[in-house]
């Protein structure tokens, strides 16, 4: 793993996009925070937390679609952009920025938005 500065902005390398099953995602330690990357079926990459603030469900095990993720544990939905939870007035987790480059390099941003 490595780090990438670009600008102001603080990106942590943290593998290929080959690593993460299509449909599926993958939890990451990204600047000491615990990050799940989830891998698209279009081939991008969305990031969130990985510890689901309603009782600490695993979130890189979720089920996902192009827009959310489901907590395997009791169904908490959460938007892969804005990390907004969307079933139950939940609390949010962080999203992340994250990218897939030209040779599959995953980055994502080490500070949550
Ligand atoms: S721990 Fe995730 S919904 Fe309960």
């Amino acid at each position: 793993m490595s780090d990438l500065r670009v600008g102001r902005c603080e990106r942590v390398e943290i593998g290929n996009v080959r690593d993460i099953p299509v449909g599926e995602g993958r939890a990451y330690a990204v600047a000491e925070e615990q990050v799940a990357v989830f891998h698209l079926r279009d081939g991008s990459v969305r990031a969130v937390g990985a510890i689901c603030p309603h009782r600490g469900g695993p979130l890189a095990d979720g089920l996902i679609d192009d827009a959310v993720v489901v907590c395997p544990l009791h169904g908490y939905t959460y938007d892969l952009i804005t990390g907004t939870e969307t079933a139950n007035d939940g609390a949010a987790v962080c999203a992340y920025d994250a990218q897939v480059d030209a040779d599959g390099t995953v980055r994502v941003s080490a500070r949550g938005r």
